[in-house]
């Protein structure tokens, strides 16, 4: 039985596949519309979402499927003590995929270990988040036409950001691809992936604080938001909260064919100005997220389409 637990979970072919098969579904909606029939979704939320667990409920209902979960650890036997273990094989007695959020880092790991049905990790603390990944990566392969020869600007909270380490890990598989670091010194990219992905792949990066130095030179920019509930100090989240705020005055030092990616949600760090400029894709993003997890649904359960 497959899992996904990282974006790294698939090999380059299996991406390619996944993402191709999530741009059919945005062409041909209703070929998939009764895939999953009699099959059911699970989303056990024990941290905050709005996209992420609405998304994966709206792919298996455009799948035709139905959907059941908890939205917080306080509606579910969490709050009683029960582990992830023992609620993912009870949750395997209703449902035939799992979604689920976690604030724990390698929470999901360990309930896939036990799991009788297929798991997707949809963010676990600070590790990973590899459905938004699979979003992102099908968002900038829709608006640019590719995934290698690119210039990806990454700014806001480098340190925390699971998004961030996990689209650095997945774009670093492709050619040419260069990063651009933008982030205060208490938010740098930690060395996990400093080091360990960026330096030892010998992938050119390099950090800057403004987003002034790094406009002119983007193909995408992937704003961040500063993660209050990351923080063990209110103190240090103030200062840092509104350090980036991209407006419409930073947009014009960029590309005519820069698009701004978001995982969102926003907080301040982009200017409600900024939605109106063609370049914003955050809410195209948003429904990027749909088409990819029907492809990741169908793929996970082996479910195949003619
Ligand atoms: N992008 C994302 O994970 O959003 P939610 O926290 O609303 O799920």
């Amino acid at each position: 039985m497959k899992h996904l637990m990282s974006p790294l979970d698939l090999s380059l072919e299996e991406l390619d596949q996944l993402l191709d098969l999530a741009g059919d579904i945005e062409k041909n909606p209703t070929k998939y519309a009764h895939a999953c029939e009699g099959k059911k979704l699970a989303t056990l939320f024990y941290e905050p979402s709005t996209r992420t667990r609405l998304s994966h409920e709206a792919a298996m209902l455009n799948l035709g499927g139905s959907i059941m979960g908890f939205s917080s650890a306080n509606s579910s036997s969490a709050a009683k003590g029960e582990t992830v273990s023992d609620t993912v094989q009870t949750v395997g007695c209703y449902a035939d995929i799992i979604a689920m959020r976690h604030p724990k880092e390698g929470a999901p790991m360990v309930a896939a270990k036990r799991s009788p049905i297929p798991i997707i990790n949809a963010g676990d603390g600070g590790h990973h988040h590899p459905t938004q990944t699979l979003t992102d990566l099908l968002t900038i392969r829709s608006l640019k036409g590719r995934l290698d020869n690119l210039t990806i600007g990454l700014c806001g909270d480098l340190k925390f950001g699971r998004t961030v380490h996990s689209l650095i890990q997945a774009m670093s598989r492709y050619e040419n691809v260069n990063f651009i670091l933008i982030s205060p010194e208490e938010l740098r990219l930690p060395s996990f992936i400093r080091v360990d992905v960026l330096e030892k792949n010998n992938i050119p990066y390099k950090e800057v604080v403004t987003l002034e130095d790094a406009m002119a030179e983007l193909d995408i920019l992937y704003m961040t938001r500063v993660q209050k509930e990351r923080f063990f100090n209110e103190e240090d989240y103030i200062r840092m909260k509104d350090f980036y705020i991209l407006d419409n005055a930073k947009m014009e030092l960029a590309k005519e064919d820069m698009f701004v990616l978001h995982p969102l949600p926003r907080v301040n760090e982009i200017a409600v100005e900024v939605d109106d400029d063609p370049r914003a894709a955050y809410f195209r993003q948003v429904q990027y997220g749909v088409y990819v997890r029907m492809a990741l649904i169908l793929t996970l359960l082996d479910i195949h389409v003619a």
